[in-house]
């Protein structure tokens, strides 16, 4: 696996009401933090511009946006996702998605995850939605076909990371929510893993919201993260 600085591993959700809130954390983590993920709600209200902003000011850039459409409207979506300077970009897990997603990043350095199967899905909720597979067989099987299509990596719970490694070799990132400190409140989350259980599970890089911006004292909580994944890595 390449080595990657381990501040460079923990990606902080910016999970917040509005862009000046998420100016603001961004302000107070300063270099603590280097590396921030932009989800649809905070795009929706006017993200991408701090996406972008952020990027030019050197933070790494990940853009949770999902992209599913037709290849053509991919295409463009990834390039202008790639001009804005995003280092990740989330895609469903759909052949024709992560093959035109895959065209259109010509030379950028943009990578590519893709969404294998929500974790919000369970076996019911695939059957309703028409499909013959259960979860387990169809995060396998688009795995296996997100990895023919050189998309570069995939998000998917740090439960499952130990198993989606084996399955899937050591070249493909696998980038990891559902992170709670040992002594941490879980909140939602119902499954969640320490930062150094996920990195032992093969994580490359964790997602972490709310136990860095919901702390007393966000930078060292982000700090106690990036110390926890140096001891682990
Ligand atoms: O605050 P918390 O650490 O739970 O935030 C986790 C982040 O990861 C959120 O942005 C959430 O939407 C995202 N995420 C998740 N579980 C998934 C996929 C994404 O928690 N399966």
């Amino acid at each position: 696996m390449p080595h990657i600085d381990p501040r460079d591993r923990l990606i902080v959700a910016l999970d917040l009401p509005s862009v000046s809130a998420a100016e603001s954390m961004v302000a107070r983590l300063g270099d603590a933090v280097s590396f921030y993920k932009i989800g649809m709600e905070l795009t929706y209200g006017g993200g991408l511009g701090l996406a972008r902003e952020l990027a030019q000011a050197g933070k790494k850039i990940f853009l949770d946006l999902k992209l599913h459409d037709i290849p053509n409207t991919v295409a463009r979506a990834t390039e202008q996702v790639a001009d804005l300077g995003a280092t990740f970009l989330t895609i469903h897990a759909y052949p024709q998605t992560m093959r035109a997603a895959r065209g259109a990043l010509g030379g950028s350095t943009l990578q590519l995850l893709a969404v294998t199967v929500m974790t919000s899905y369970d076996d019911a909720d695939l059957k309703e939605a028409g499909y013959a597979f259960g979860v387990k067989d169809l995060v396998a099987r688009r795995a296996r076909q997100a990895q023919e299509a050189g998309v570069h990596g995939l998000i998917l719970s740090a439960e499952e990371a130990a198993d989606m490694r084996a399955l899937v070799g050591p070249d493909m990132l696998l980038v990891t929510p559902g992170i709670r400190m040992a002594d941490g409140v879980v909140g939602d989350q119902k499954r969640v893993m320490t930062p150094g259980r996920a990195i032992a599970a093969g994580a490359n890089h964790l997602v972490v919201g709310r136990p860095v911006t919901q702390a007393p004292d966000p930078v060292a909580a982000a700090r106690a993260i990036v110390a926890e994944i140096a001891g682990a890595a």
